[in-house]
Formats: structure tokens, C-alpha cells, sequence
């Protein structure tokens, strides 16, 4: 068997700590604050790191110590490090000497892996004391795995590192050591919740949440020592396919009480189980649409089944009519989620969370940022992110997306001095991602992908930090002691990636143009002519989608101002996103100096050249990093070689064809 790749956690990463030690300060363990199911493992795990350093938890001499201590002693300096005192810690450097106290095991685990985090630099520098919490008390991954290989999309849906690392043959794995490590990583970076099972519920992964609870259970014992809690999928239809009975209308008795049951049963075998995660009304799952009933109602069903037992429902807002007809200009897929979710505002219960993607489309690589995020000030949000690559090469293009999440989370609303998303997210709320992790022995499939997950997690954290910076840290833990030259090739090759990306695939924010189903490598009309509601409307004078409130789909109007104003005019609409809401003639003049078509045609040449440049500089720093490391990037720089090519040669030529307009610089195209 071959071992499996360490990703931001090999032994290198721990030898700062294992040499200069660390205080891990705890309250009385017998009845730590904040309790939860869970903490007598996680503190058996803290012990475990320690041991594996070869250092000693104990009260005297030694240079990690647990030190247990009465709560209030324990707490009194954290203060309320806000929004769950359960996770935030203490950071207190002295004279180099470095201790963390929390006021809970999980706590302490998320000081421990700070510390290191920061490896040497932890232990110099002026003395210090401050307090870390996180910014929101809800950092989920979301797996969207099979038990079963689906026919189409194999096991993990929209996977791009091999099959699941939960399933096999059909069934939750036997050695699920794997998944212990997954934790382990995810601990690191501050992750504290997984959904197992794709939110497309189909009927053997369904069973999960009755006849399966006990494998489940395994699951759950895997990541728990992490501190992680376990959610699943679910079904709406489950009380008609699980429970046989007539209907699943959420406003009827037996509906509810059978989710309750389900629910209490659950609970009793997994005590410190997360909730549910729902995807109904959408693309074919079913909802409570089938009954008049609305997305609040069906909600709230499950709420009142989860609340007795502390769960929450992540119900999605990913809504919309996958059944369009293309030659229907009045229907805009852009709008579905606020039209059905900003007049539900303030009647979803307390336990549910309305989980919205970042943009109103669907993970493209350059979209607004969802207009429901500033609409429904009275509902717990979640931000949904994917760091599968779907639609962002995946995981065969190195593209680093930490930079286009930052710019979502900076993102302000409601104008300079309003809240960023990030705020409205907040202590309430928090986020939720696509897992890019399968059983592929790099774990992501690219190695440099991993850069993905480990971003996704600290953004989560702490979304202020600079996406750039977390690149440089993941560089450092990732290829520890790294010479200059393979650091700063590193970075080169990845902090812009995602701009070049954007650079060679669909131009000035138009979205798609991607081959159907599968939806890697360009397919300018892929989409054109089908259901899905995503249109680019390119004739032969021009191109975009007029979402103007003058004369479009009046999607604009679904901003505060000042953006519903911004994106309505074309003088001020940010030439990114140009495409995205409004229809103009190639030779409209952007911002920039450029024509459309010459933007076009410009970005598309640009793009390949610096994919060139990413693969000049991997050839320059290769040597000095792992050969299997090495063998496998060089490998995907061929294919992303290779697609951006395909991409800039369609997108062009395309363009030239329907515009007649030739290339200002005379490069070829192919006509
Ligand atoms: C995309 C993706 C689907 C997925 C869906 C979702 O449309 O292509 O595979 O099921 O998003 O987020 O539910």
C-alpha cells in the first residue's frame, strides 16, 4: 500500500514545538465549561500529540504540560472570546516560553495546532497575550460522496481525487484510519464539522440515516477525537422511501413525528451528532413544493426534530427551475434564490441555516456575490464555497481559489461603510464548502490543491486574514525547510492562478461555456440551447445578459443600493462582471481602454502564456521537491497546458466567427 501524502502536517511541521516545548493550560477536566460529547477524546488526542513529540504532559518539569485547573481559574482570562467560548484560546508568549489555555479540550486542540502553525515563529519576538476565537462557530466541509458508484458521476459527485475515503464495496469502510487522518488535517486548519453523504440523496444513501446509523456511528468515532461533529444528508421524501408512509407533507402529524423519531434515534446513537444538511426543490430532489407547502415550512419540520437534541438543518438555497425553457427570456435562473428565499426571511427557525452559494449561479469562476446574502437579516446564513474544482479545472488546473473566496467574504453589501459578508455570515451563521478530498494518496488529486482545502479552513477561521499570506503558510508547512528559490516558485506558480484561470475560460464574468455534464474544457454553446438556465446570448453584433432593471431580467434590483445601481449602469458596472449583467456589441468599450472582442482575444492569448510560465517555473523548482510530488504536478501543468489552449482556441475562434471582427495584434486565430 502506498503511504499517503502528509499534506500541511508532515513531522517537519511539529519540530519547532518538539524542541522548544509548550504550556497546554487546562481547567479541571472533570467539569470543563462548555462540555460537550467528545472532550475526554479530544484530550486523549492532545496527550497522543504530545507523546508522539516525545515530550510528556504531566505537572512538573517537563516542557508540555496539561495542567488541569479549577474552570473559573481557567476562564477568567479568556474573557468571552465571542462566538463560542468553547473554542477560543489564549496565546501568551514570554520570554519565549509559550503557553495556550482554553477553557475546553476542543479549545486547546485549536491553540495546540496555532502554535504549530506558526513553528518557530510562535517561540521569537517580543513577549505577547492575546485571545483567538473564531469568527464563527460553523467551519463545515461537505462531502458529496456515494456509498454506491452512481452510474454517471461516479462515487463522490464532482470528485477529483479518486473514490470516497468513507465508502467502499457499498458500505461505510472497515479501516477508516484514513478518515482519523482527515480529521486530524482538518483540526489543524480549524474545521469542526462534516457532512458525509452528497446532497443528492439517492436511495441506498438514504438508508444511511436509519439502517446505517451504526456505520455512521464508526464514522463519527473517527473524526470525533478531532473535535469534529458529523452531519448527514437527508432525504425529503424519506418518510414515503424510508418509512412507507403516504405522503411527506411537512405540515402533516406522521411526517413530523416520524422525523422525529428519526431524529431521536440518531441521537441516541451518536450524541454529539451535527444535523442535516438539504437540498429539496432542487434539480429534481424532492421538497416541500409537492405539497403547496414552502422552504420555511419544511425547514422548520425538521428543526423541531433536531432542536430537542442541539442539531441544526443546513437547508440550501440553491433553488431554482432546471427545466427552463431556453426561448423563455423572462425566467432568470440568477434571480431564483432570492425570489424564493428573501420572502422567507425571519420565519425559518433557530436551528435551521439557510446555506446559500457565493454567487446566484453556481460556483463559476467570476459571479456577484449572491444578492440573498444581504436579504434576509433575520435567517442564520451560511456562505457556500466549493473547494472541489467543478468549474475551476478540476483539480487537472492548478488554481488557487483562496483569493476569490477573500474577495466574496470582503465583500460589502451594502456599500464602503456597511458590514462584509463575512459579517453577515458571522457569529450566527459561518460557512460551508465542497470537499476536494478523495482516497487519491495526494488526497486532492493535484497536490497543489491541497492548498484549497488548507485556505478554506483558515478563511473560515478568520476570514480577514490575506488569502496570500495563508498561501505562503501552506507553502511552509507543506515543503518544510524549502529553499527561497522553490518558495517563492511556489507562490509564483499559485497566488494568481485563479485570475489566469479566469484569464483563458469564460471572459468578463459570462459564466458556463463549459461541456455539458461533466462540465470540464470549453463548450461555447454547450449550454445555449438547453434547460439549466444559463445563456450567454451571443449573436453575431453581441454578447451578455441583460439582468438591468431597464430593460432585463431586473435582477440588479435584487441588491441594496449602492450596487443595484452599480451593476445597472454600464458606466459603472465593474468590467469583470460586465457580461454577467449586461448584453452589449463586441465593440463596446470597457473600462479598461479595450474593446470586448479585443479583451477577448487578449485575455485568451495572456491566460495561455502564463500557464506557459506556470509550467517553466514548476520545470525550474521540481527537482526540489519530492519526485512523486513532482511527477504528478508536471502532469497536470500538461493538461492544463493543454486545455487552456482548447479553451483560448474555441473561445477565440468562436468569437471571430460571430463578430467577423479580426485580432487587433494579428495573432492566429483559426477561423
Ligand atoms: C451543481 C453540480 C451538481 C450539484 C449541484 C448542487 O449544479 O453540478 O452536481 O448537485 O451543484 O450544488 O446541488
Amino acid at each position: 500500500m502506498t503511504t499517503v501524502h502528509p499534506a500541511w502536517l508532515p513531522d517537519e511541521a511539529f519540530a519547532a514545538v518538539a524542541r522548544r516545548g509548550v504550556g497546554l493550560v487546562l481547567p479541571d477536566t472533570a467539569t470543563p465549561p462548555g462540555a460537550g460529547p467528545g472532550d475526554a477524546e479530544v484530550l486523549a488526542t492532545l496527550r497522543d500529540e504530545v507523546a508522539a513529540l516525545g515530550l510528556h504532559d504531566g505537572p512538573t518539569g517537563l516542557r508540555l504540560e496539561l495542567v488541569h485547573r479549577e474552570p473559573s481559574e481557567a476562564r477568567d482570562p479568556l474573557g468571552s472570546p465571542a462566538p463560542d467560548s468553547s473554542e477560543g484560546f489564549r496565546f501568551r508568549r514570554e520570554r519565549g516560553h509559550v503557553t495556550v489555555t482554553a477553557a475546553s479540550p476542543r479549545a486547546l486542540l485549536h491553540g495546540y495546532f496555532h502554535v504549530v502553525r506558526l513553528g518557530e515563529a510562535a517561540f521569537a519576538g517580543p513577549d505577547t497575550d492575546g485571545t483567538h476565537a473564531p469568527a464563527s462557530a460553523l467551519r463545515m466541509l461537505d462531502h458529496w460522496d456515494n456509498v454506491d458508484v452512481h452510474p454517471v458521476m461516479g462515487q463522490v459527485e464532482r470528485g477529483y481525487a479518486g473514490g470516497s475515503i468513507f465508502y467502499a464495496d457499498g458500505r461505510v469502510r472497515e479501516d477508516l484510519s484514513r478518515v482519523r487522518e482527515y480529521a486530524r488535517l482538518l483540526a489543524a486548519v480549524g474545521i469542526d464539522r462534516v457532512a458525509i453523504n452528497n446532497v443528492n440523496v439517492h436511495a441506498r444513501e438514504a438508508r444511511l440515516l436509519t439502517d446505517d446509523l451504526g456505520e455512521v456511528a464508526r464514522i463519527a468515532d473517527a473524526f470525533r477525537p478531532y473535535g469534529i461533529r458529523v452531519h448527514l444528508s437527508v432525504s425529503f421524501a424519506a418518510p414515503m422511501t424510508l418509512g412507507g408512509l403516504p405522503t411527506s407533507d411537512p405540515l402533516d402529524e406522521g411526517v413530523r413525528a416520524w422525523w422525529r423519531e428519526a431524529a431521536d434515534r440518531v441521537w441516541d446513537t451518536i450524541g454529539d451528532f451535527g444535523g442535516f444538511v438539504v437540498k429539496a426543490d432542487s434539480e429534481g430532489q424532492p421538497g416541500p413544493f409537492a405539497y403547496g407547502r414552502d422552504h420555511a415550512d419544511g425547514a422548520n419540520m425538521l428543526a423541531e426534530a433536531v432542536a430537542p437534541h442541539g442539531g441544526l438543518v443546513h437547508w440550501r438555497a440553491f433553488v431554482y427551475n432546471h427545466t427552463q425553457d431556453w426561448r423563455d427570456r423572462s425566467t432568470d435562473r440568477a434571480r431564483a434564490a432570492y425570489d424564493h428565499f428573501a420572502p422567507l426571511d425571519g420565519r425559518f427557525a433557530d436551528t435551521v441555516i439557510v446555506q446559500v452559494k457565493h454567487g446566484p449561479l453556481d460556483f463559476q469562476v467570476r459571479e456577484p456575490v449572491s444578492p440573498v446574502l444581504a436579504a434576509m437579516p433575520r435567517t442564520r446564513l451560511a456562505l457556500e464555497l466549493q473547494v472541489t474544482q467543478e468549474y475551476t479545472g478540476q483539480q487537472r488546473h492548478a488554481v488557487y481559489l483562496g483569493t476569490a473566496w477573500s474577495e466574496v467574504l470582503r465583500w460589502r453589501p451594502w456599500g464602503d461603510e456597511g458590514a462584509t459578508v463575512a459579517d453577515v455570515v458571522g457569529p450566527a451563521g459561518g460557512l460551508a464548502a465542497v470537499s476536494n478530498v478523495g482516497d487519491d494518496r495526494f488526497w486532492t488529486g493535484h497536490p497543489l490543491a491541497q492548498a484549497n482545502l488548507y485556505a478554506y479552513g483558515r478563511l473560515a477561521w478568520d476570514p480577514t486574514l490575506d488569502p496570500v499570506d495563508v498561501l505562503d503558510e501552506w507553502i511552509s508547512l507543506t515543503f518544510p525547510g524549502a529553499p527561497d528559490a522553490l518558495r517563492a516558485g511556489l507562490h509564483l506558480l499559485l497566488d494568481d492562478s485563479w485570475r489566469t484561470y479566469e484569464l483563458y475560460t469564460a471572459p468578463l464574468g459570462v459564466g458556463f461555456m463549459v461541456r455539458p455534464g461533466h462540465h470540464y474544457g470549453p463548450d461555447v454553446d454547450g449550454y445555449e440551447y438547453t434547460p439549466w438556465g444559463t445563456y450567454h446570448f451571443a449573436d453575431r453584433d453581441g454578447i451578455g445578459v441583460d439582468r438591468t432593471r431597464a430593460t432585463g431580467t431586473g435582477y440588479t434590483g435584487q441588491y441594496p443600493p449602492p450596487w443595484r445601481d452599480v451593476y445597472e449602469s454600464l458606466e459603472t458596472c465593474p468590467d469583470e462582471l460586465l457580461l454577467f449583467f449586461h448584453h452589449v456589441p463586441y465593440t463596446h468599450v470597457l473600462h479598461s481602454g479595450s474593446t470586448v472582442i479585443q479583451h477577448v482575444y487578449d485575455t485568451h492569448f495572456e491566460g495561455v502564456e502564463r500557464v506557459e510560465r506556470m509550467v517553466r517555473t514548476w520545470e525550474s523548482v521540481a527537482d526540489l521537491v519530492p519526485a512523486d510530488v513532482a511527477l504528478r504536478v508536471r502532469e497536470r501543468l500538461a493538461e492544463q497546458l493543454r486545455s487552456a489552449t482548447e479553451w483560448r482556441d474555441q473561445v477565440n475562434t468562436y468569437f471571430f466567427r460571430k463578430s467577423g471582427i479580426p485580432d487587433a495584434r494579428g495573432r492566429t486565430i483559426f477561423s
